[in-house]
């Protein structure tokens, strides 16, 4: 495992951050980071909210989840989105940064689709990026919080990816490179309706793509593309409760339990979201 720090910037006071030695990477002004004995760097300025991110519980759930393939239909559509996109496929050695990376699911596939590309991935949660650092050991890991200025050079992603994460518009436009492709996956109010009914899940706001499209055009990216994709996933009992146990929603759920129907019926469950395509405006309107 290695840290590329062509990445990355100090958390503290925003100068580019370069190799000390094998362990420690610093900025000119003298601020320290150690690399973890995972291979990752936390990258976090004091003022960062004490957020923690997804703990164990809820990576393992989704680990098991991804992995079974219950959502290989959306990381085929965003490799086909980033193939698709000229701009994207013509850059050699691309740049891909996973904002919100998890457990790596997607940026792994990414990673296998397109072998010369090089990782960065970063989560608030030290055990996503570890896990992420194990399906993709060359690639570059970082904890750091997505609310606050981010710790990654202006202009160097060439594909920034926002799979159910936070969002920072202003971030995200000021670390995408010329010609750089923002792709951001959000769920449609569809989006694990049978699980919804019975309140074991938060409800998704009707209109999210249309807000996300709308928090991003005062930064300059504009929508480029968008591909909905939606389908019907059978469930049995313990695959409701991996959908449950890896959402927000695990938190706010007294019991994860089955749904209200028959404990130990399969039922299908509608998966349904959006993928959006931003560039920066000037890239999009030539
Ligand atoms: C719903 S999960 C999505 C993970 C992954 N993209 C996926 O779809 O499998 C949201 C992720 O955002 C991370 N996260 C939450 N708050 C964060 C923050 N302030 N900064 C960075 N990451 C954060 C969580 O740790 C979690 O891994």
């Amino acid at each position: 495992m290695s840290i590329d720090s062509a990445w990355l910037r100090c958390p503290n006071c925003s100068r580019d951050l370069a190799a000390i030695d094998e362990r420690v990477y610093g900025c000119p002004s003298g601020h320290r980071f150690d690399r973890a004995k995972h291979g990752y760097l936390t990258l976090l300025s004091p003022r960062a909210p004490r957020t923690v991110g997804d703990d164990r519980e809820m990576l393992a759930a989704r680990a098991s989840l991804l992995d079974g393939g219950a959502y290989s239909p959306i990381s085929d559509a965003l490799i086909e989105a980033i193939g698709n996109d000229a701009t994207a496929s013509n850059v050699a050695s691309l740049r891909i940064a996973d904002l919100a990376c998890g457990t790596g699911y997607y940026s792994g596939a990414l990673a296998r689709s397109i072998p010369d590309a090089r990782l960065l991935l970063a989560d608030r949660s030290p055990d996503a990026v570890r896990m992420s650092l194990r399906s993709i050991p060359e690639a570059t890991g970082v904890v750091l919080d997505l609310w606050s200025p981010l710790p990654i050079r202006d202009g160097v992603v060439d594909v920034a990816l926002n799979v159910f994460g936070p969002r920072n518009p202003a971030e995200f436009a000021r670390v995408l490179a010329p010609g750089g492709r923002l792709v951001v996956v959000v769920p449609r109010p569809g989006h694990l309706a049978e699980l919804r009914r019975d309140g074991q899940l938060l409800d998704v706001p009707a209109g999210k793509a249309e807000q996300v499209v709308k928090q991003f055009a005062p930064h300059g990216l504009d929508l480029i593309a968008s591909t909905t994709i939606e389908y019907a996933l059978r469930t049995d009992p313990p695959m409701r409760r991996l959908l449950v146990g890896m959402g927000p929603s695990a938190r706010h759920a007294t019991t994860v339990t089955t749904t209200g129907t028959e404990p130990e019926q399969s039922i299908d469950v509608t998966i349904s979201v959006d993928i959006l395509v931003f560039g920066h405006a000037t890239a999009s309107t030539g």
